[in-house]
């Protein structure tokens, strides 16, 4: 790929940088759709977050940038607004700069999630949903399940404390899903999310029991890779829809896209 003058230019914020995979996932991904853009892991420790989002303001080809551990938080202070959806899930993953230079938090997690089930014609309005975690990625899940309409959401997570507080704060935004934490039989419910880290490694344990859940229930994964976890295969087995967290990853990037053609 050729990259010129014209080319626009986005940054990924993260420490360590090692392990960043996004980047190249986002420039092939922009490649295929001819869209001249290219992204960059950038390291950045925590002390120097300001001033390198300072610099970036001076950067006029630099149309946005993703940002991930540690600073998916941390950034917000150093913004000049973010949107009612980061300020809900309290994390910011993508900084958008406007026409006007001002830069704008965003969390695309929700949308990318809802949208990679909406693209498999799954459902959330009505359903009965239970989600495992409530981590970061399962903050912005939760958030984007009520907002697509779930009926029911039960967040079950090692730590009941974090599911609670996360329940609590679903249920008051959203009063027409009902909203609880603990324990449940997913053999009950129509959409089963893991958003933990649990499938990221071969000899992790399932973050939950599947067995019985079969045709007519979905498993969701929001692990990129594998590709396919063992909950997936599990649920695939026992004939349940099964859907990775790549075509999430996907939609963001269709998101970040659109932002871009603006
Ligand atoms: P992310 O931003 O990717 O969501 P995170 O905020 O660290 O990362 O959240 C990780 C999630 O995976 C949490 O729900 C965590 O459970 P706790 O809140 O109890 O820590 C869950 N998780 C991680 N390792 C786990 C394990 N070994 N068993 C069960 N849950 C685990």
């Amino acid at each position: 790929m050729e990259i010129t003058g014209k080319t626009k230019i986005m940054f990924v914020l993260a420490d360590p940088i090692d392990h960043v995979r996004a980047s190249a996932v986002m420039n092939a991904y922009f490649a295929s759709i001819g869209d001249d853009l290219a992204v960059s892991p950038i390291h950045v420790l925590s002390g120097d977050l300001g001033r390198v989002v300072a610099c970036i303001r001076l950067m006029r080809n630099v149309f946005g940038f993703g940002v991930t551990i540690p600073h998916k938080t941390c950034v917000i202070e150093h913004l000049d607004e973010i949107t009612p959806t980061a300020r809900l899930i309290g994390a910011v993953n993508f900084v958008k700069r406007t026409a006007e230079g001002r830069l704008v938090g965003d969390n695309l997690d929700a949308r990318g999630f809802i949208a990679s089930l909406a693209q498999h014609d799954v459902a959330v309005r009505d359903r009965k949903v239970l989600q495992v975690g409530a981590g970061g990625a399962g903050r912005a899940t939760a958030f984007g399940l009520a907002e697509a309409g779930a009926r029911e959401i039960t967040i079950m997570n090692r730590n009941g404390e974090k599911a609670r507080a996360l329940a609590a704060a679903v249920a008051a935004h959203y009063p027409a899903t009902k909203v609880s934490a603990g324990r449940a039989d997913a053999r009950t419910f129509d959409l089963i999310v893991n958003t933990t880290s649990l499938g990221m490694k071969p000899d992790d344990p399932l973050p939950l029991d599947i067995e019985g859940v079969g045709p007519g229930a979905t498993v969701s994964d929001i692990i990129v890779n594998p590709a396919i976890t063992r909950l997936l295969a599990r649920a695939a087995a026992q004939g349940a829809r099964a859907i990775g967290g790549k075509p999430m990853l996907d939609a963001q990037m269709a998101l970040v896209a659109r932002f871009v053609a603006r």
